[in-house]
């Protein structure tokens, strides 16, 4: 029999009725302005990304895979390695060899579900271009300094899809800022969307210069038909920028109503209901884009989530991954073996509902479906 309790869904995208009349209301500005693409309220989104993250430069594009690929395309990938975290989404992948390079995948240090400067010194070859780093969660590992300065020392770059962690934070210093450059997406189930749409930031004068040209085909300015790299379609629209603007300027109060969740749950699951939240790491202010724990030995993932629905009609998101990219069929000739780390993080992880409009009563209705699963031996 269906639970009679409120329902707690996985997530929620967030767009109040005031927050709806503001982009209406922008929108028809576009609209009437005639300029729909590569416009003024484009160039704003850029502008008040690059203040939030403290990036000199901002360039916004149509998705975070448009983001990733332009980054790896104005690094000249073709026919090098780069290293990627075997625990990451697809595109992290398929944008290096959309590029022409080889991702090279890493293991997962399962305390961060990030990957360990031991990993990557692993990994390394003379082949090696450069260093992908994904912020899973919104977590940022607190060895990113030390990673940063290893590939320095190599002289190799470093590059963070940080399409998990707009608002994450290391000793005050945000996701996406260090290394070469970062890559944001704003997927609808993101901390902060567009609808579609990404960012990619970065200090580095050259890097916005040709992130310019690869976002327009590839085109040597925006009103020149002469090209002078592959480039591709990868605008971002006027009426995308407007809705990310808007997520943008209400973005503190986004923050904070996940955080809000993320304490109910930190203080709740220490251990005795068999649950093991991932340990933020010194320093780190994470956004909570999910809120993961770790299950415990044996523990059937798709029964508890099951039942979760069933009995406290609490629905729990997909995870991030439920397998590493090495599983999946197109990605598995990438496969350099002893990817166990990554394996025991997809395979244990449970992302537990987590949104910013979600009220600490549903918080607590998770809390308590939990412990009633540990009662019933279900966890
Ligand atoms: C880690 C990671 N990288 C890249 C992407 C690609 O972003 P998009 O869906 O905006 O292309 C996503 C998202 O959905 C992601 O989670």
């Amino acid at each position: 029999m269906a639970s009679s309790r409120p329902l707690v869904p996985p997530t929620r995208i967030d767009f109040t009725p005031e927050d709806q009349e503001w982009i209406a209301q922008r929108i028809k500005e576009v609209l009437a302005s005639g300029r729909l693409t590569l416009g003024a309220f484009g160039e704003q989104f850029e502008r008040e990304f690059a203040a939030l993250t403290g990036a000199k430069h901002a360039i916004a594009v149509n998705s975070g895979t448009a983001s990733l690929e332009i980054m790896l395309r104005a690094m000249d990938v073709a026919g090098k390695d780069v290293l990627v975290p075997a625990n990451t989404f697809f595109a992290t992948a398929s944008a290096v060899i959309g590029a022409g390079g080889r991702p090279v995948l890493m293991d997962t240090d399962v305390a961060t579900l990030s990957t360990s400067l031991a990993e990557i010194e692993r990994r390394i070859t003379p082949a090696t271009a450069g260093i992908m780093i994904v912020h899973i969660a919104g977590i940022i590992t607190a060895e990113m300094p030390a990673i940063a300065a290893y590939a320095k020392s190599k002289g190799i770059w470093l590059m963070e899809d940080a399409a998990h962690a707009q608002g994450a934070t290391l000793d005050g210093k945000h996701a996406g800022t260090f290394g070469l450059a970062g890559s944001f997406s704003f997927y609808p189930t993101k901390v902060m969307t567009s609808a579609e749409g990404g960012m990619i930031v970065t200090d580095d004068d050259r890097m916005l210069e040709e992130a310019h040209i690869y976002r327009d085909q590839g085109k040597a300015s925006f009103l020149q038909n002469t090209h002078i790299r592959m480039g591709y379609n990868w605008r971002m629209s006027e009426p995308h920028a407007v809705i990310g603007l808007r997520h943008l300027q209400g973005f503190a109060g986004l923050l904070a109503g996940r955080r809000k969740i993320a304490r109910i749950y930190d203080a709740a699951l220490t251990g005795e209901n068999g649950l093991r939240p991932i340990a933020t790491p010194k320093g780190c202010a994470p956004n909570y884009y999910k809120y993961v724990v770790m299950l415990p030995d044996g523990c059937d993932r798709a029964r508890l989530k099951g039942w979760l629905k069933e009995h406290h009609n609490v629905h729990c998101s997909g995870e991030v991954y439920e397998v590493p990219l090495h599983r999946n069929e197109v990605l598995k000739h990438l496969d350099p073996g002893d990817l166990t780390g990554a394996e025991t993080a997809c395979g244990r992880q449970l992302c537990l509902p987590i949104f910013a409009s979600m009220t600490e009563a549903q918080g607590h209705q998770v809390v308590e479906a939990l412990t009633d699963a540990k009662t019933k031996g279900v966890l």
